[in-house]
């Protein structure tokens, strides 16, 4: 037995009953008692006007009903019409037309579509919506301040900033979700919608509580079996379990569906055949789903099918749409996510940055008005760091969405912990400047700066089945900053994460101060250690995204392009010399942009192709700054899991374990990225760091200068994704054992061990000092982490496991063992001894 048992407790799953992330930031906990006095006078009924039960209103008397219960302990009647009586200490929710007809005029001029008015005078709650679905979110405003605490009086008229509050969900028809990191898909599964929809409700309740108005279910790589009788039926389902939540149901589509599903010859949008078979598969979906919001629609790129087939163009093909929906008062999201896969790499001035721009500007002003082009924030795709858009400013006559993606497929896949508000607060309220006036981008896509009636937000989810809904309890922040900010995106992204705190974890400070320290850190800290200077994530694109893989992004059609040579590295953007990216904006961006001197920072290898050798606004130099920014980066990622340690007690057991369990995670993969990245352009441009960090590691002992048997030295891919560019890893179905001497000074150490964690089975492992067992582990990440790394040994792979705090002496033996399981081979890297203070 190699197990001892303090070590196997603390990497087991912890198992005291505790809260599973289910309920979100939606857990109406128990105020403390001291918050719970300030709530002098609690109203004693709900007053639910004109609500039938499946109205957002009757929803909404629910919600204030179980929410006034769980906060405060009171389980308050609710009453419906005709019962009403006017009580002074009620909460009254209704719509403002509702209201009028039973008490009399109450005008509330300045509310939109989906606004509300709050009142709260003394105990006595007043919520009215504009409409229905209004109201509910006017009730979900009221619990959010009483969870948190909040009793003062208040008078508010919140309306939305933009009337398009969409999420997108990757979903396919069998089950799996492109980019989810949380299991399979709660609405489909084997072709089909499921049956059981009780997680698609509880989903379309967290939605509602942030304003989201909308969802499409299906992937953009849209599977045209969605339009079979049996699953139009299915949507049916879906909408009518999300209707009582205000959340209308919309669909991608796939261009080719009538020749795919239809049978025809074709699938030209101006061909009459397809034109009626469009028209009759919309009568079709909107005789079921009456208040069907629309389709969404990827044409045209990566492979799927579009207009330009037929010489029509994108407008062409969302026109066709437009008129089938528009007398269903139906809209068309059109994805500007349109370019060349197969893009010529060795041309200097080719640029899949461009390509929106290309795509869509010239076709501005010939969309029908029900069309609302869906531009992703950045020009490329949900990089860390992208410059906005251009195609924002270059669009006036017609309406525009961004494009935001809460799942992290660029940014840690939810092992890692970003909060992402941050960045896209920076895209946002980022000023384009067209014509020279302020043209912040969430003007442009609320359709306040260019006059426009339709805009606003589409965010890419991705729940599954996994109780947490991401996967990662930290990473809800997410996609409850995404809500908030479509409907207010002046709100501040740190004030909305400790909202978020508040609901999903209580009212301790320390806990709010630590989860705000850490995750207000973690987006600069991901970026520092992912790809610096506005290169981009630098992950390997060509497999999962995931982990590092630099020389994947060079060379090859995607057009993620870095131009990394030994002396030089970044995109020429600029228009006199590159690629002309930089006067796609307006004249004064354009200006800073084009110019290296005033181009910041952190866009400098975005837009300029400059020596490794570049000096920086900061002083560094260009390869400086990414040896220092990852050995910071990684450095921050080690303080998370301590944080979260000191919280201990404070959380609740099962959400406690699996945060720890993924920050622990991070550690270890964020020093992985450091290494890989640091190693690959210190090989690339053969400069040394100035601080002797990189590919200095004198407290490792690699494997490969371990006595092995059964393990065998093996490169993995890229070669900077192994400590001195070798592993060793056993045959399949082998054994394997490593042994050193550890040559260090007695003293008290953190051994960590890296290893890689392939797809195909669980690994098992045992490590030993002087034949005392120090650990004992699997290789099943896959399971615990719930997504899918490598089949390689390479940078998605590598990881390591750390323990603390180990009394070793000099002569000291010591053993890792390993056997294969399955297709996973047992493999490891390094061993690092490290003493207090070093992190390597
Ligand atoms: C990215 C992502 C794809 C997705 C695409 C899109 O490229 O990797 O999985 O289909 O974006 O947004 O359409």
């Amino acid at each position: 037995m190699w197990i001892r048992q303090g070590i196997l407790l603390a990497f087991s799953a912890g198992f005291v009953a505790g809260e599973n992330g289910l309920n979100g930031w939606l857990r109406y906990a128990s105020l403390p008692e001291a918050q719970r006095q300030q709530a002098t006078s609690i109203p004693s009924v709900i007053v639910a006007l004109n609500s039938t039960t499946t109205s957002p209103v009757y929803v909404a008397a629910q919600e204030l009903q179980a929410g006034i219960e769980g906060v405060l302990g009171a389980k308050l009647q609710v009453l419906h019409e005709p019962e009403v009586t006017a009580s002074s200490l009620s909460v009254l929710v209704g719509t403002v037309a509702a209201y009028t007809s039973k008490y009399g005029n109450r005008n509330i001029s300045s509310l939109i579509a989906d606004g509300y008015w709050l009142s709260v005078k003394a105990g006595s709650v007043i919520i009215l919506g504009q409409n229905e679905r209004g109201a509910l979110y006017g009730a979900f405003d009221y619990l959010s301040r009483i969870s948190q605490g909040n009793f003062a009086d208040v008078d508010v008229v919140s309306n939305p900033d933009a009337p398009i509050r969409w999420v997108n969900q990757w979903d396919n028809l069998e089950g799996t979700i492109e980019r989810g990191y949380a299991g399979p898909s709660i609405f489909f599964s084997d072709g089909l919608v499921v049956k059981n929809l009780t997680r698609v409700s509880q989903y379309a309740r967290l939605l509602a509580s942030l304003g989201i108005n909308a969802i499409v279910p299906n992937n953009v790589n849209a599977n045209p079996n969605l339009l079979t009788a049996e699953n139009i039926e299915g949507l049916g389902r879906i909408a009518d379990i999300m209707r009582p939540y205000g959340v209308q149901v919309g669909i991608s589509l796939n261009f080719a569906s009538p020749e795919r599903l239809g049978g025809l010859k074709t699938f030209d949008p101006l061909d009459a055949t397809v034109i009626k078979w469009w028209t009759e598969k919309t009568e079709a979906l909107y005789k079921r789903v009456p208040d069907l919001a629309g389709y969404l629609v990827k044409a045209n790129s990566e492979g799927q099918p579009g207009p330009l087939t037929y010489n029509r163009t994108l407008a062409d093909a969302a026109n066709l749409f437009a008129k089938a929906v528009q007398p269903f008062g139906g809209i068309v999201m059109f994805r500007a996510f349109v370019y060349n896969h197969l893009a010529d790499w060795t041309v200097w001035r080719a640029d899949r940055a461009n390509a929106a721009v290309e795509f869509f500007k010239h076709l501005d002003g010939k969309f029908l008005d029900n069309v609302v082009v869906q531009i992703k924030y950045g020009p490329i795709d949900f990089q860390v760091r992208e410059p906005a858009s251009p195609l924002f400013a270059n669009i006036p006559l017609t309406n525009t969405a961004i494009e935001l993606q809460i799942t992290q497929e660029y940014l840690g896949q939810q092992s890692h912990l970003v909060y992402v508000g941050p960045l896209w607060k920076e895209i946002l309220d980022f000023d384009l400047k067209v014509d020279g006036k302020p043209s912040a981008v969430r003007d442009i896509v609320a359709g306040r700066r260019f006059n426009k009636k339709l805009g606003g937000y589409a965010g890419v989810v991705n729940v599954g089945t996994n109780t947490s809904w991401l996967g990662s309890h930290l990473a809800m922040s997410n996609l409850y900053a995404y809500g908030r900010l479509a409907w207010n995106p002046k709100q501040d992204a740190q004030a909305l994460l400790q909202d978020w705190i508040r609901l999903s974890f209580g009212h301790d400070r320390s806990v709010l101060d630590t989860i705000t320290k850490i995750s207000m850190e973690s987006w600069p800290a991901y970026e520092n250690y992912s790809g610096n200077l506005g290169i981009q994530t630098l992950t390997d694109i060509l497999y999962t995204h995931f982990g590092p893989g630099p020389a994947s992004q060079d060379n090859n059609g995607w057009g993620q392009w870095t131009r990394a040579t030994s002396t030089h590295i970044g995109m020429d953007r600029t228009i006199a010399n590159g690629t002309g990216n930089a006067g796609q904006y307006p004249p004064e961006v354009a200006k800073v942009y084009d110019n290296i001197e005033t181009t910041p920072d952190n866009l400098i290898l975005w837009f300029h192709h400059v020596p490794y050798t570049h000096r920086l606004h900061s002083g560094k130099t260009v390869i400086q700054h990414f040896y220092d920014a990852h050995y910071e980066g990684a450095a921050v990622a080690q303080t998370f899991a301590p944080a979260w340690e000191s919280l201990r007690g404070k959380i609740d057991a099962q959400r406690f374990d699996e945060v720890l369990f993924r920050l622990k995670y991070q550690a270890g993969h964020a020093i992985v990225w450091r290494d890989n990245i640091c190693g690959f352009y210190h090989n690339l441009s053969g400069i040394p760091d100035e601080a002797k960090r990189v590919g200095n590691h004198p407290w490792r002992i690699q494997a490969e200068s371990m006595a092995l048997l059964g393990f065998k030295p093996t490169g993995v891919t890229p070669a900077e994704a192994a400590s001195n560019f070798t592993a060793v890893a056993t045959a399949r179905n082998g054994t394997g054992e490593a042994v050193a001497t550890l040559n260090f000074p007695d003293g008290t150490y953190d051994v960590a061990i890296a290893y890689y964690d392939i797809l195909g089975g669980r690994a098992h492992y045992g490590a030993f000092i002087n034949e005392e067992p120090l650990l004992e582990w699997y290789g099943n990440l896959e399971d615990r982490l719930g997504h899918a790394f490598s089949e390689k040994l390479d940078g998605h792979s590598a990881t390591r496991v750390t323990i603390k705090n180990i009394d070793i002496k000099k002569g000291d033996v010591l053993k890792i063992i390993g056997l294969a399981n399955g297709n996973e081979t047992a493999s490891l890297d390094y061993v690092a001894i490290l003493p207090r203070g070093i992190v390597d």
